[in-house]
Protein backbone atom coordinates (compact mmCIF):
# COMPACT_ATOMS: atom_id res chain seq x y z
CA UNK A 1 0.00 0.00 0.00
CA UNK A 2 1.26 3.44 -0.77
CA UNK A 3 0.57 6.46 1.40
CA UNK A 4 1.36 9.93 1.55
CA UNK A 5 1.92 11.84 4.49
CA UNK A 6 1.60 15.95 4.09
CA UNK A 7 3.77 17.89 6.80
CA UNK A 8 6.68 16.25 8.05
CA UNK A 9 7.25 17.58 11.27
CA UNK A 10 6.63 15.91 14.67
CA UNK A 11 3.87 13.77 13.83
CA UNK A 12 4.16 13.34 10.11
CA UNK A 13 7.72 12.58 10.41
CA UNK A 14 7.04 10.02 13.38
CA UNK A 15 3.85 8.06 10.96
CA UNK A 16 5.68 8.07 7.58
CA UNK A 17 8.76 6.60 9.07
CA UNK A 18 6.79 3.93 11.14
CA UNK A 19 4.59 3.36 8.87
CA UNK A 20 7.40 2.44 6.15
CA UNK A 21 9.25 0.66 9.37
CA UNK A 22 6.47 -2.21 8.78
CA UNK A 23 6.09 -2.39 5.24
CA UNK A 24 4.35 0.52 3.77
CA UNK A 25 5.69 2.51 1.19
CA UNK A 26 5.23 6.52 2.50
CA UNK A 27 6.04 9.45 0.78
CA UNK A 28 6.45 11.99 3.28
CA UNK A 29 5.70 15.86 1.77
CA UNK A 30 6.44 19.30 3.12
CA UNK A 31 6.40 22.46 1.67
CA UNK A 32 9.55 23.59 3.87
CA UNK A 33 12.04 22.54 1.44
CA UNK A 34 15.40 22.83 3.49
CA UNK A 35 13.43 20.24 5.77
CA UNK A 36 12.51 18.21 2.84
CA UNK A 37 16.06 18.62 1.16
CA UNK A 38 17.89 17.97 4.46
CA UNK A 39 15.76 14.62 5.44
CA UNK A 40 16.68 13.57 1.90
CA UNK A 41 20.29 13.92 3.31
CA UNK A 42 19.00 11.89 6.54
CA UNK A 43 19.06 15.08 8.40
CA UNK A 44 16.16 14.82 10.71
CA UNK A 45 14.54 18.85 11.60
CA UNK A 46 13.53 17.20 15.25
CA UNK A 47 15.15 15.43 17.98
CA UNK A 48 13.41 12.24 18.68
CA UNK A 49 14.86 9.40 20.44
CA UNK A 50 14.58 6.33 18.08
CA UNK A 51 13.37 8.21 15.30
CA UNK A 52 16.84 8.89 13.03
CA UNK A 53 17.55 5.13 12.85
CA UNK A 54 14.38 4.30 11.53
CA UNK A 55 14.13 6.81 9.15
CA UNK A 56 17.72 6.18 7.79
CA UNK A 57 17.05 2.44 7.61
CA UNK A 58 13.72 2.72 5.63
CA UNK A 59 14.83 5.52 3.59
CA UNK A 60 18.21 3.30 2.59
CA UNK A 61 15.77 0.33 1.61
CA UNK A 62 13.47 2.50 -0.68
CA UNK A 63 10.28 2.45 1.69
CA UNK A 64 10.34 5.72 3.01
CA UNK A 65 10.97 8.96 0.46
CA UNK A 66 10.33 12.59 0.38
CA UNK A 67 9.20 15.18 -1.91
CA UNK A 68 7.69 19.02 -1.88
CA UNK A 69 5.58 18.22 -4.66
CA UNK A 70 2.18 16.52 -3.68
CA UNK A 71 1.18 16.51 -7.08
CA UNK A 72 3.85 14.45 -8.30
CA UNK A 73 3.76 11.84 -5.44
CA UNK A 74 0.16 10.87 -5.13
CA UNK A 75 -0.89 8.91 -7.98
CA UNK A 76 -0.89 5.56 -6.77
CA UNK A 77 -1.48 6.09 -3.42
CA UNK A 78 -4.32 4.76 -1.23
CA UNK A 79 -4.30 6.99 2.25
CA UNK A 80 -3.03 10.77 2.15
CA UNK A 81 -2.57 11.88 5.55
CA UNK A 82 -3.09 15.60 6.55
CA UNK A 83 -0.20 16.19 9.45
CA UNK A 84 -0.11 20.08 9.55
CA UNK A 85 0.57 22.34 12.11
CA UNK A 86 -3.18 23.58 13.74
CA UNK A 87 -1.53 26.36 15.86
CA UNK A 88 -3.52 28.56 17.80
CA UNK A 89 -5.53 31.68 16.03
CA UNK A 90 -5.47 34.82 18.53
CA UNK A 91 -8.94 33.86 19.69
CA UNK A 92 -7.69 30.21 21.50
CA UNK A 93 -9.74 28.73 18.40
CA UNK A 94 -7.37 26.43 15.79
CA UNK A 95 -6.34 28.08 12.82
CA UNK A 96 -7.00 25.40 10.01
CA UNK A 97 -5.85 27.16 7.62
CA UNK A 98 -2.84 24.66 6.77
CA UNK A 99 -5.10 21.95 6.96
CA UNK A 100 -8.22 23.32 4.49
CA UNK A 101 -4.89 24.55 2.37
CA UNK A 102 -3.91 20.28 2.16
CA UNK A 103 -6.97 19.44 1.62
CA UNK A 104 -7.66 21.57 -1.18
CA UNK A 105 -4.33 20.68 -2.85
CA UNK A 106 -5.50 16.82 -2.67
CA UNK A 107 -8.35 17.84 -4.22
CA UNK A 108 -6.36 19.62 -6.89
CA UNK A 109 -4.00 16.91 -7.68
CA UNK A 110 -5.29 13.15 -6.87
CA UNK A 111 -5.95 10.86 -9.73
CA UNK A 112 -7.38 7.58 -8.55
CA UNK A 113 -9.93 6.71 -5.21
CA UNK A 114 -8.40 7.86 -1.80
CA UNK A 115 -8.82 7.95 1.58
CA UNK A 116 -8.04 11.55 3.30
CA UNK A 117 -7.18 11.34 6.85
CA UNK A 118 -6.98 14.39 9.02
CA UNK A 119 -4.01 13.13 11.98
CA UNK A 120 -3.82 16.96 12.78
CA UNK A 121 -5.70 17.43 16.12
CA UNK A 122 -8.97 19.55 14.38
CA UNK A 123 -12.45 20.95 16.39
CA UNK A 124 -15.23 18.59 15.66
CA UNK A 125 -16.34 19.85 11.98
CA UNK A 126 -13.19 20.00 10.37
CA UNK A 127 -13.91 16.72 8.36
CA UNK A 128 -16.35 18.44 6.34
CA UNK A 129 -14.84 21.55 5.78
CA UNK A 130 -12.02 19.12 4.48
CA UNK A 131 -14.49 17.55 2.46
CA UNK A 132 -16.02 20.75 0.82
CA UNK A 133 -12.37 22.29 0.02
CA UNK A 134 -11.73 18.22 -1.89
CA UNK A 135 -14.75 18.40 -3.72
CA UNK A 136 -14.69 21.96 -5.17
CA UNK A 137 -11.68 21.53 -6.19
CA UNK A 138 -12.63 18.18 -7.92
CA UNK A 139 -15.60 20.41 -9.28
CA UNK A 140 -13.13 22.95 -10.54
CA UNK A 141 -11.22 20.47 -12.52
CA UNK A 142 -14.70 18.93 -13.73
CA UNK A 143 -13.64 15.74 -12.48
CA UNK A 144 -15.35 12.94 -11.02
CA UNK A 145 -13.30 11.31 -8.54
CA UNK A 146 -14.41 8.68 -5.43
CA UNK A 147 -12.59 9.62 -2.05
CA UNK A 148 -13.28 8.99 1.62
CA UNK A 149 -12.63 11.74 4.41
CA UNK A 150 -11.42 10.05 7.84
CA UNK A 151 -10.33 10.97 10.99
CA UNK A 152 -7.27 9.76 12.65
CA UNK A 153 -6.09 11.63 15.48
CA UNK A 154 -2.78 10.82 17.15
CA UNK A 155 -1.77 10.31 20.70
CA UNK A 156 1.79 10.10 20.72
CA UNK A 157 4.06 11.36 23.38
CA UNK A 158 7.20 13.73 22.09
CA UNK A 159 10.33 12.20 23.39
CA UNK A 160 8.28 8.62 23.57
CA UNK A 161 6.61 9.34 20.35
CA UNK A 162 8.32 6.21 18.13
CA UNK A 163 7.77 3.93 20.89
CA UNK A 164 4.04 5.11 21.59
CA UNK A 165 3.33 4.73 17.38
CA UNK A 166 4.73 1.59 16.88
CA UNK A 167 2.93 0.39 20.39
CA UNK A 168 -0.03 2.76 20.65
CA UNK A 169 -2.80 1.58 23.57
CA UNK A 170 -5.16 2.47 20.73
CA UNK A 171 -6.21 3.51 17.41
CA UNK A 172 -8.88 5.89 16.96
CA UNK A 173 -10.40 6.00 13.58
CA UNK A 174 -13.20 7.72 12.68
CA UNK A 175 -15.07 6.69 9.45
CA UNK A 176 -17.91 7.18 7.09
CA UNK A 177 -17.50 3.99 4.60
CA UNK A 178 -17.07 0.78 4.56
CA UNK A 179 -14.50 1.02 2.15
CA UNK A 180 -12.47 3.98 3.69
CA UNK A 181 -13.13 1.66 7.39
CA UNK A 182 -11.19 -1.36 5.65
CA UNK A 183 -8.39 0.25 3.80
CA UNK A 184 -7.35 2.09 7.49
CA UNK A 185 -8.04 -1.92 9.28
CA UNK A 186 -5.62 -2.84 7.26
CA UNK A 187 -3.06 -0.45 6.83
CA UNK A 188 -2.85 -0.23 10.69
CA UNK A 189 -3.44 -4.22 11.01
CA UNK A 190 1.00 -4.63 11.57
CA UNK A 191 0.47 -2.47 14.81
CA UNK A 192 -2.07 -4.50 16.34
CA UNK A 193 -0.52 -7.83 16.38
CA UNK A 194 -0.33 -8.17 20.11
CA UNK A 195 -3.92 -7.28 21.06
CA UNK A 196 -4.04 -3.90 21.10
CA UNK A 197 -7.06 -2.39 19.67
CA UNK A 198 -8.13 -0.27 17.09
CA UNK A 199 -11.82 1.52 17.92
CA UNK A 200 -13.57 2.54 14.59
CA UNK A 201 -16.37 5.24 15.57
CA UNK A 202 -18.35 7.87 13.74
CA UNK A 203 -16.03 10.86 12.12
CA UNK A 204 -17.23 13.69 15.15
CA UNK A 205 -16.55 11.56 17.74
CA UNK A 206 -12.76 10.64 17.10
CA UNK A 207 -12.28 14.57 16.17
CA UNK A 208 -13.68 15.24 19.56
CA UNK A 209 -11.71 11.95 21.32
CA UNK A 210 -8.48 13.85 20.87
CA UNK A 211 -9.51 16.96 22.33
CA UNK A 212 -10.97 15.19 25.55
CA UNK A 213 -8.04 13.03 25.96
CA UNK A 214 -5.43 15.85 25.73
CA UNK A 215 -8.07 18.24 28.31
CA UNK A 216 -8.11 14.98 30.74
CA UNK A 217 -4.55 14.69 31.18
CA UNK A 218 -4.22 18.22 31.71
CA UNK A 219 -7.05 18.05 34.07
CA UNK A 220 -5.04 16.10 35.93
CA UNK A 221 -1.65 17.67 35.79
CA UNK A 222 -3.23 20.77 36.93
CA UNK A 223 -5.35 18.63 39.76
CA UNK A 224 -1.95 17.98 41.31
CA UNK A 225 -0.60 21.02 41.27
CA UNK A 226 -3.24 22.76 42.82
CA UNK A 227 -3.18 19.68 45.54
CA UNK A 228 0.48 20.20 45.82
CA UNK A 229 0.47 24.11 46.48
CA UNK A 230 -2.00 23.42 48.69
CA UNK A 231 0.63 21.01 50.60
CA UNK A 232 2.96 23.45 50.89
CA UNK A 233 0.75 25.59 52.56
CA UNK A 234 -0.82 22.53 55.51
CA UNK A 235 2.62 20.99 55.48
CA UNK A 236 2.20 17.66 53.61
CA UNK A 237 3.89 16.31 51.00
CA UNK A 238 2.78 15.96 47.84
CA UNK A 239 5.51 13.23 46.49
CA UNK A 240 3.45 11.18 49.48
CA UNK A 241 -0.13 11.82 48.31
CA UNK A 242 0.58 11.29 44.71
CA UNK A 243 1.48 8.01 45.62
CA UNK A 244 -0.95 7.28 48.43
CA UNK A 245 -4.13 8.27 45.92
CA UNK A 246 -1.87 6.55 42.72
CA UNK A 247 -2.27 3.24 44.01
CA UNK A 248 -5.56 3.40 43.86
CA UNK A 249 -6.42 2.04 40.14
CA UNK A 250 -8.99 4.46 39.97
CA UNK A 251 -6.68 7.35 39.50
CA UNK A 252 -3.84 5.51 38.32
CA UNK A 253 0.05 6.67 39.02
CA UNK A 254 0.53 8.44 35.48
CA UNK A 255 0.34 12.13 35.12
CA UNK A 256 -0.18 13.20 38.30
CA UNK A 257 3.15 14.32 39.26
CA UNK A 258 3.00 18.04 40.24
CA UNK A 259 5.83 20.23 38.49
CA UNK A 260 6.11 23.71 36.93
CA UNK A 261 2.92 23.29 34.67
CA UNK A 262 2.48 21.64 31.53
CA UNK A 263 3.73 22.90 28.39
CA UNK A 264 4.51 22.04 24.74
CA UNK A 265 2.56 22.31 21.52
CA UNK A 266 -0.62 20.46 22.30
CA UNK A 267 -1.89 20.76 25.98
CA UNK A 268 -1.85 24.45 26.18
CA UNK A 269 -3.35 25.40 22.34
CA UNK A 270 -5.77 21.80 22.94
CA UNK A 271 -7.00 23.09 26.22
CA UNK A 272 -7.65 26.79 24.94
CA UNK A 273 -9.62 25.49 21.53
CA UNK A 274 -11.95 23.37 23.31
CA UNK A 275 -12.87 25.92 25.63
CA UNK A 276 -13.81 28.11 22.71
CA UNK A 277 -15.79 25.48 20.43
CA UNK A 278 -17.43 25.16 23.93
CA UNK A 279 -17.94 28.83 23.64
CA UNK A 280 -19.20 28.63 20.26
CA UNK A 281 -22.33 26.51 20.78
CA UNK A 282 -22.99 28.25 24.13
CA UNK A 283 -21.44 25.89 26.54
CA UNK A 284 -18.85 26.86 29.18
CA UNK A 285 -16.57 24.03 29.94
CA UNK A 286 -15.73 25.41 33.37
CA UNK A 287 -13.23 22.61 34.16
CA UNK A 288 -11.16 23.20 31.42
CA UNK A 289 -10.64 26.86 32.15
CA UNK A 290 -9.71 26.10 35.67
CA UNK A 291 -7.25 23.84 34.38
CA UNK A 292 -5.98 26.42 32.21
CA UNK A 293 -5.73 28.96 34.87
CA UNK A 294 -4.45 27.09 37.23
CA UNK A 295 -1.49 26.26 34.65
CA UNK A 296 -0.76 29.99 33.85
CA UNK A 297 -0.11 30.26 37.80
CA UNK A 298 2.14 27.13 38.16
CA UNK A 299 4.55 28.53 35.66
CA UNK A 300 5.42 30.64 37.88
CA UNK A 301 5.51 28.89 41.04
CA UNK A 302 9.15 28.15 41.38
CA UNK A 303 10.05 31.64 40.58
CA UNK A 304 6.83 32.65 44.00
CA UNK A 305 9.81 30.41 45.98
CA UNK A 306 12.78 31.61 44.81
CA UNK A 307 11.72 35.68 45.27
CA UNK A 308 10.53 34.64 49.17
CA UNK A 309 13.70 33.00 49.65
CA UNK A 310 15.49 36.37 48.72
CA UNK A 311 12.93 38.64 50.23
CA UNK A 312 12.13 40.24 46.84
CA UNK A 313 15.77 41.00 46.31
CA UNK A 314 17.08 39.72 43.57
CA UNK A 315 18.46 42.16 41.03
CA UNK A 316 22.60 40.47 40.87
CA UNK A 317 21.60 37.09 42.07
CA UNK A 318 22.90 34.75 39.57
CA UNK A 319 20.61 31.31 38.84
CA UNK A 320 22.03 28.26 37.28
CA UNK A 321 18.80 27.05 34.98
CA UNK A 322 19.12 23.02 34.66
CA UNK A 323 16.65 21.97 31.67
CA UNK A 324 14.91 24.32 28.91
CA UNK A 325 13.06 22.04 26.95
CA UNK A 326 8.90 21.55 27.68
CA UNK A 327 9.77 18.41 28.51
CA UNK A 328 12.90 15.56 29.24
CA UNK A 329 13.75 13.63 25.39
CA UNK A 330 12.79 16.86 22.83
CA UNK A 331 14.42 19.80 21.81
CA UNK A 332 10.56 21.17 21.77
CA UNK A 333 10.92 24.68 23.45
CA UNK A 334 7.25 26.10 22.54
CA UNK A 335 4.96 27.03 25.58
CA UNK A 336 8.26 25.74 28.12
CA UNK A 337 7.92 26.78 31.54
CA UNK A 338 11.48 27.55 31.38
CA UNK A 339 10.27 30.42 29.14
CA UNK A 340 8.24 31.95 31.87
CA UNK A 341 10.56 31.92 34.76
CA UNK A 342 13.49 33.06 32.72
CA UNK A 343 11.69 35.64 32.02
CA UNK A 344 10.87 37.04 35.44
CA UNK A 345 13.87 36.20 36.82
CA UNK A 346 15.81 38.64 33.77
CA UNK A 347 12.80 41.18 34.65
CA UNK A 348 13.58 41.20 38.50
CA UNK A 349 17.51 42.30 37.34
CA UNK A 350 18.90 38.33 37.88
CA UNK A 351 21.87 36.90 36.31
CA UNK A 352 20.68 33.70 34.00
CA UNK A 353 22.70 30.87 33.37
CA UNK A 354 21.39 28.09 31.06
CA UNK A 355 22.39 24.33 30.29
CA UNK A 356 20.25 21.95 28.35
CA UNK A 357 21.40 18.47 27.25
CA UNK A 358 19.88 18.70 23.56
CA UNK A 359 17.39 22.15 23.55
CA UNK A 360 20.26 25.00 23.84
CA UNK A 361 20.11 25.38 19.88
CA UNK A 362 16.07 25.51 19.68
CA UNK A 363 16.09 27.59 23.20
CA UNK A 364 18.74 30.49 21.09
CA UNK A 365 16.12 31.42 18.27
CA UNK A 366 13.80 32.78 21.82
CA UNK A 367 16.51 33.72 24.46
CA UNK A 368 19.31 34.92 21.84
CA UNK A 369 21.79 36.53 24.13
CA UNK A 370 19.86 37.33 27.76
CA UNK A 371 21.21 34.10 29.17
CA UNK A 372 24.92 32.94 29.49
CA UNK A 373 25.15 30.13 27.35
CA UNK A 374 26.88 27.31 29.41
CA UNK A 375 28.33 24.14 28.37
CA UNK A 376 27.55 21.57 31.43
CA UNK A 377 25.40 21.40 34.25
CA UNK A 378 28.29 22.30 36.63
CA UNK A 379 29.45 25.15 34.14
CA UNK A 380 25.56 26.37 34.86
CA UNK A 381 26.20 26.74 38.47
CA UNK A 382 29.84 28.26 38.30
CA UNK A 383 29.68 31.33 41.00
CA UNK A 384 25.47 30.58 41.27
CA UNK A 385 23.66 31.80 43.78
CA UNK A 386 20.89 29.24 43.16
CA UNK A 387 20.09 26.06 40.54
CA UNK A 388 16.64 26.01 39.62
CA UNK A 389 16.08 22.01 38.03
CA UNK A 390 13.42 22.72 35.34
CA UNK A 391 13.61 19.70 32.99
CA UNK A 392 13.83 16.32 34.88
CA UNK A 393 16.53 14.73 32.03
CA UNK A 394 18.60 11.97 33.17
CA UNK A 395 21.91 13.73 33.24
CA UNK A 396 20.60 15.99 36.19
CA UNK A 397 19.35 13.22 38.99
CA UNK A 398 22.09 12.80 40.69
CA UNK A 399 24.20 15.45 40.69
CA UNK A 400 28.03 15.43 42.25
CA UNK A 401 26.40 18.14 45.34
CA UNK A 402 30.17 18.60 46.88
CA UNK A 403 31.06 20.88 42.96
CA UNK A 404 27.89 23.14 44.62
CA UNK A 405 28.93 24.54 47.99
CA UNK A 406 26.66 27.05 48.97
CA UNK A 407 24.08 27.32 46.15
CA UNK A 408 20.57 27.40 47.11
CA UNK A 409 18.67 24.35 45.09
CA UNK A 410 14.85 25.43 43.48
CA UNK A 411 13.78 21.40 41.84
CA UNK A 412 11.15 22.09 39.82
CA UNK A 413 9.87 18.81 39.57
CA UNK A 414 10.25 17.07 42.75
CA UNK A 415 13.24 14.40 41.79
CA UNK A 416 15.74 15.32 44.74
CA UNK A 417 15.80 13.57 47.55
CA UNK A 418 14.84 16.81 50.26
CA UNK A 419 15.44 15.69 53.57
CA UNK A 420 18.78 14.07 52.58
CA UNK A 421 19.95 17.59 50.87
CA UNK A 422 18.89 19.27 54.35
CA UNK A 423 20.98 16.67 56.04
CA UNK A 424 24.08 17.76 53.86
CA UNK A 425 23.54 21.34 54.61
CA UNK A 426 22.27 22.13 51.08
CA UNK A 427 18.85 24.42 51.48
CA UNK A 428 16.82 22.98 48.80
CA UNK A 429 12.86 23.81 47.72
CA UNK A 430 10.65 21.56 45.75
CA UNK A 431 6.96 21.64 44.60
CA UNK A 432 4.19 20.62 47.28
CA UNK A 433 6.63 19.17 49.31
CA UNK A 434 6.60 20.22 53.59
CA UNK A 435 9.07 22.94 53.31
CA UNK A 436 12.26 21.73 55.05
CA UNK A 437 14.21 25.42 55.65
P1 LIG B 1 4.94 20.75 13.23
O1 LIG B 1 4.81 22.20 13.30
O2 LIG B 1 6.12 20.05 13.85
O3 LIG B 1 4.91 20.29 11.68
C1 LIG B 1 3.97 20.74 10.74
C2 LIG B 1 4.61 20.64 9.35
O4 LIG B 1 3.62 20.92 8.37
C3 LIG B 1 5.74 21.65 9.12
O5 LIG B 1 6.91 20.96 8.72
C4 LIG B 1 5.21 22.55 7.99
O6 LIG B 1 6.23 23.02 7.12
C5 LIG B 1 4.26 21.60 7.28
N1 LIG B 1 3.25 22.25 6.43
C6 LIG B 1 2.50 23.35 6.67
N2 LIG B 1 1.69 23.61 5.62
C7 LIG B 1 1.93 22.66 4.69
C8 LIG B 1 1.39 22.37 3.41
N3 LIG B 1 0.46 23.15 2.84
N4 LIG B 1 1.85 21.29 2.75
C9 LIG B 1 2.81 20.50 3.28
N5 LIG B 1 3.35 20.73 4.50
C10 LIG B 1 2.91 21.79 5.20
O7 LIG B 1 3.58 20.15 13.82
P2 LIG B 1 3.37 18.84 14.73
O8 LIG B 1 3.88 19.08 16.10
O9 LIG B 1 3.80 17.64 13.97
O10 LIG B 1 1.77 18.85 14.82
C11 LIG B 1 0.96 18.55 13.71
C12 LIG B 1 -0.46 18.30 14.21
O11 LIG B 1 -0.49 17.12 15.01
C13 LIG B 1 -1.05 19.40 15.11
O12 LIG B 1 -2.42 19.49 14.85
C14 LIG B 1 -0.80 18.88 16.50
O13 LIG B 1 -1.73 19.38 17.44
C15 LIG B 1 -1.01 17.40 16.32
N6 LIG B 1 -0.28 16.56 17.27
C16 LIG B 1 0.99 16.87 17.62
C17 LIG B 1 1.69 16.02 18.51
C18 LIG B 1 3.09 16.34 18.96
O14 LIG B 1 3.56 15.68 19.86
N7 LIG B 1 3.77 17.32 18.40
C19 LIG B 1 1.06 14.86 19.00
C20 LIG B 1 -0.25 14.57 18.58
C21 LIG B 1 -0.91 15.43 17.71
C1 LIG C 1 0.83 15.22 24.97
C2 LIG C 1 0.04 13.92 25.22
O1 LIG C 1 0.66 13.19 26.29
C3 LIG C 1 0.02 13.04 23.97
O2 LIG C 1 -0.78 11.88 24.19
C4 LIG C 1 -0.58 13.87 22.83
O3 LIG C 1 -0.58 13.11 21.62
C5 LIG C 1 0.23 15.13 22.63
O4 LIG C 1 0.24 15.90 23.87
C6 LIG C 1 -0.37 15.98 21.57
O5 LIG C 1 -1.57 16.03 21.40
O6 LIG C 1 0.41 16.61 20.88
P1 LIG C 1 3.41 15.89 24.89
O7 LIG C 1 2.90 17.28 24.95
O8 LIG C 1 4.41 15.53 23.86
O9 LIG C 1 2.17 14.87 24.68
O10 LIG C 1 4.09 15.51 26.29
P2 LIG C 1 3.54 15.04 27.74
O11 LIG C 1 4.38 13.93 28.20
O12 LIG C 1 2.07 14.81 27.72
O13 LIG C 1 3.87 16.32 28.63
C7 LIG C 1 3.18 17.53 28.47
C8 LIG C 1 3.54 18.47 29.59
O14 LIG C 1 2.95 18.03 30.82
C9 LIG C 1 5.03 18.60 29.86
O15 LIG C 1 5.35 19.95 30.09
C10 LIG C 1 5.25 17.78 31.11
O16 LIG C 1 6.33 18.21 31.88
C11 LIG C 1 3.93 17.99 31.84
N1 LIG C 1 3.57 16.91 32.79
C12 LIG C 1 3.30 15.67 32.32
C13 LIG C 1 3.51 17.18 34.13
O17 LIG C 1 3.74 18.33 34.58
N2 LIG C 1 3.14 16.18 35.01
C14 LIG C 1 2.86 14.92 34.58
O18 LIG C 1 2.53 14.05 35.42
C15 LIG C 1 2.94 14.66 33.19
Amino acid sequence: MKVIVIGTGYVGLVTGACLAEVGTEVVCVDVNRTKIRNLEQGILPIYEPGLEEIVTRNAANGRLSFSTNLAAVIPGAAVAFIAVGTPPGEDGSADLQYVLQVAKEIGQSMTDYLVVVTKSTVPVGTAVKVNREIKQALQHRDTLLDYDVASNPEFLKEGAAVQDFLKPDRIVVGVNSDRSKEVLEQLYRPFLLNGRPIIFMDIASAEMTKYAANAMLATKISFINDIANLCDLVGADVNMVRKGIGSDARIGTSFIYPGIGYGGSCFPKDVKALVKTGKEYGHTLRILEAVEAVNNDQKLVLFDKIRNHYDGELAGVTFGIWGLSFKPGTDDMREAASLVLISALLEAGAIVRVFDPVAMEEAKHTLGDSVVWCEDMYHAVEGADAVALVTEWNDFRLPDWSRMKGVVVFDGRNIYDLPYLKKKGIVAYGIGTTQPN
